[in-house]
């Protein structure tokens, strides 16, 4: 897949997931794909939880790799009244235009015969036990940017994953989101987990044993893809870098530098509206040109 069609009509039902808006690009459909694929090969079980799904288009991947008897859970406000002031101006911001549950849902269903279970509600709720304790193989954490609420969401995976499950968090360097940076690294430093692998949106991290995630990484010759993949190290953890460089300029992409309210525009807005913005940028190049 590649990076999301933002000329796509949300009220249509999509006839791929690269026609469901949201934030989920190359490198990390990739990483998902890979991570999931290569647990379900080594016949490692467990369940899949997602915090923060939006329209559905990382939950369509996610959803595509679970096995019988295992659970997707995805847990989202949708159309619901965000918990405090600050999550409800960072959802009238980015979120409320477009979302509903049954937008969601419609999306999904497109893709998959069932729906995962829907908890739609704050992520808090998911404190309460209700996910089993180590249970699942995968979490994906991608709801509020706030650093309160991300530090507990990082709880919520900690206690949800089994030995060896991977986390892989969103936003963690963005200019506009410090709060989840603050929260990724404080698990870092003080809750004991281990990055494996960084993406220019996701950091991938893990509370169990990080080589055997990375040897599981590496086992894809990523470079002979086209993929940039570098060596890292963080406080004297050992990681890796991955991004994906397409020949239009897509997600991770060395470019040319943007214009800056189209840097702007980009960072901070979601797609539907970044639809808006670029076409008005291209009409203003346009009347340049002519
Ligand atoms: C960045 S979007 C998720 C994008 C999606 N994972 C994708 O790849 O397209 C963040 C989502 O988190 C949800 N959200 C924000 N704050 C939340 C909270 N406190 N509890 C639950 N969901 C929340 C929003 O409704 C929104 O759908």
């Amino acid at each position: 897949m590649s990076v999301t069609d933002i000329s796509a009509d949300p009220a249509a039902a999509p006839a791929t997931p690269d026609d469901v808006p949201g934030w989920f690009f190359r490198a990390d459909q990739e990483a998902f794909t890979h991570l999931l694929s290569s647990q379900n090969a080594a016949g490692i079980d467990g369940d899949l939880l997602e915090l923060g799904t939006y329209l559905g288009r990382s939950a369509i991947l996610l959803g595509s790799y679970l096995r019988p008897g295992q659970t997707f859970t995805v847990c989202d406000l949708f159309d619901l009244d965000a918990p405090d002031d600050s999550n409800s101006a960072e959802m009238s911001m980015s979120y409320r235009e477009t979302l509903t549950r049954r937008a969601f849902e419609r999306n999904y269903l497109a893709f998959h015969p069932e729906l995962p279970v829907v908890v739609q509600a704050p992520t808090s709720v998911l404190a309460d036990g209700r996910i089993p304790a180590g249970s699942c193989r995968f979490v994906h954490v991608d709801a509020s940017h706030l650093y309160e609420h991300v530090i507990g969401d990082i709880k919520v995976a900690r206690d949800a994953l089994a030995p060896g499950g991977v986390v892989a968090l969103d936003d963690y360097r963005a200019p506009h989101t410090p709060g989840v940076a603050a929260a990724v690294w404080e698990a870092v430093f003080t809750l004991g987990l281990r990055p494996v692998l960084l993406t220019p949106e996701k950091f991938y991290g893990t509370w169990g044993d990080p080589e055997a995630v990375r040897k599981q990484l590496l086992a894809r010759d990523w470079r002979a893809e086209g993929f940039r993949l570098d060596d890292e190290t963080i406080a004297g953890q050992p990681c890796h870098r991955l991004a994906w460089d397409d020949a239009e300029g897509g997600r991770g992409a060395v470019r040319p530098p943007r214009s800056l309210p189209r840097r702007i525009a980009i960072a901070v807005l979601p797609p539907i509206a970044t639809r808006g913005v670029r076409s008005a940028l291209r009409a203003a190049r346009a009347r340049r040109a002519a």
